[in-house]
């Protein structure tokens, strides 16, 4: 009676298996190819973190083949999938929409096959807010049109959702799908505007800062998201659902960055640029149907959560410079 989490070494996947070793007596399979989309120090890191964890295994392999997915749910007698591998990030995703391709939808598909042949409890499938574009309504609603993904990244996590749904309406393969909203914290993905601006404000640099800073995002603190994931891998008579997790307090990329300055007690050097058509001019979740069914109620205000992040990024980029 296991857990998978695919992608358990990276950032949310870390701070999951934490969750469940210190939380419950369930055994946690963290599965991960440590990729080098961003420096794989950081997962390597992670992982060895994890194993130092009670009843948490980490085990290198690729969720994108299905004979190693049937051989991983029977050996290791997982009961339930938490799937939050995939490849992440809007930008990458307008360059190389291949693997992105691959990954998100043809490894979400070889895992949903694999759990059709050897039945699981639960499916959380980790999706994305980008699932929501241009003509989506305000704030985002689950049950209101989703409008047309900005990014390939977006079309990927959104295409994974339905044949997630797919499989629970045919298979009955228990699948719940998540949204989270711009996830920050502690082990943060190098890749991500936060780290990316607090690197250049911690060391003098001059950034690029796409549009002028009016530009707002639902930033959602990842014990935050974790205690969602955590009540929808328990919760009862879910099958089927699509939930958000976010904050539900939009905030504008520059009040993030004055966050920022004030915790490092630095000054930014803003490049400004041109906005991009991938960005959306907000992003803000209705947690209406996550507050009713997962008891779902985000605890860390930006301005703690961010100070946090800055204490976490001197002490790990001051050994680990961002690659
Ligand atoms: N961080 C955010 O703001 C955010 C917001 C919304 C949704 N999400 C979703 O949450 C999930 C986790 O995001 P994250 O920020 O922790 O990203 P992350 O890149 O840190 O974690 C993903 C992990 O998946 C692993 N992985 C990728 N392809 C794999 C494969 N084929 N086989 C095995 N492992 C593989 C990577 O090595 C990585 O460790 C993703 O599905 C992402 O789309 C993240």
């Amino acid at each position: 009676m296991s857990i998978l989490i695919t992608g358990g070494a990276g950032f949310i996947g870390s701070h999951f298996a934490e969750l469940i070793s210190t939380e419950t007596d369930e055994t946690c399979v963290c599965l991960d190819n440590f990729n080098d989309f961003y420096d794989p120090a950081l997962k390597r890191s992670n992982a060895a973190q994890l194993e130092k964890l009670d009843r948490v295994k980490v085990i290198e392999g690729d969720f994108c083949d299905l004979d190693s997915n049937r051989q991983l749910l029977q050996e290791q007698q997982i009961t339930r999938i938490v799937h939050l591998g995939a490849y992440a990030g809007v930008r990458y995703s307008v360059e190389n929409p291949f693997i992105y391709e691959r990954v998100n939808i043809g490894g979400t598909l070889a895992l949903l096959e694999a759990a059709r042949e050897f039945p699981v409890d639960r499916f959380l499938l980790v999706s994305s807010s980008t699932v929501y574009g241009k003509g989506a309504g305000i704030p985002f609603r689950e049950d209101q049109p989703l409008g047309i993904p900005a990014s390939p990244y977006g079309s990927t996590k959104r295409s994974a959702e339905l044949m997630g749904l797919t499989y629970q309406q045919l298979h009955n393969v228990p699948v719940v799908c998540l949204r989270p909203f711009s996830v920050y914290g502690p082990r943060l993905r190098p890749d991500l505007a936060l780290t990316v601006f607090t690197d250049a404000i911690a060391n003098g640099r001059k950034f690029p800062l796409f549009g002028d800073g009016s530009i707002r995002r639902d930033f959602t603190h990842v014990s935050d998201i974790c205690r969602g994931m955590f009540n929808a891998l328990h919760a009862a008579g879910i099958d089927g659902e699509v939930f958000n997790l976010g904050h539900s307090e939009p905030i504008e990329i520059r009040r993030i960055i004055e966050l920022i300055e004030k915790s490092l007690g630095k000054t930014a050097q803003i490049d400004q640029q041109p906005e991009r058509p991938e960005d959306l001019p907000i992003t803000y979740a209705d947690l209406t149907r996550a507050e009713k069914h997962l008891q779902y109620a985000p605890q860390v205000p930006i301005e703690a959560g961010i100070d946090e992040f800055c204490k976490w990024f001197r002490e790990w980029h001051e050994v680990h410079p961002v690659k």
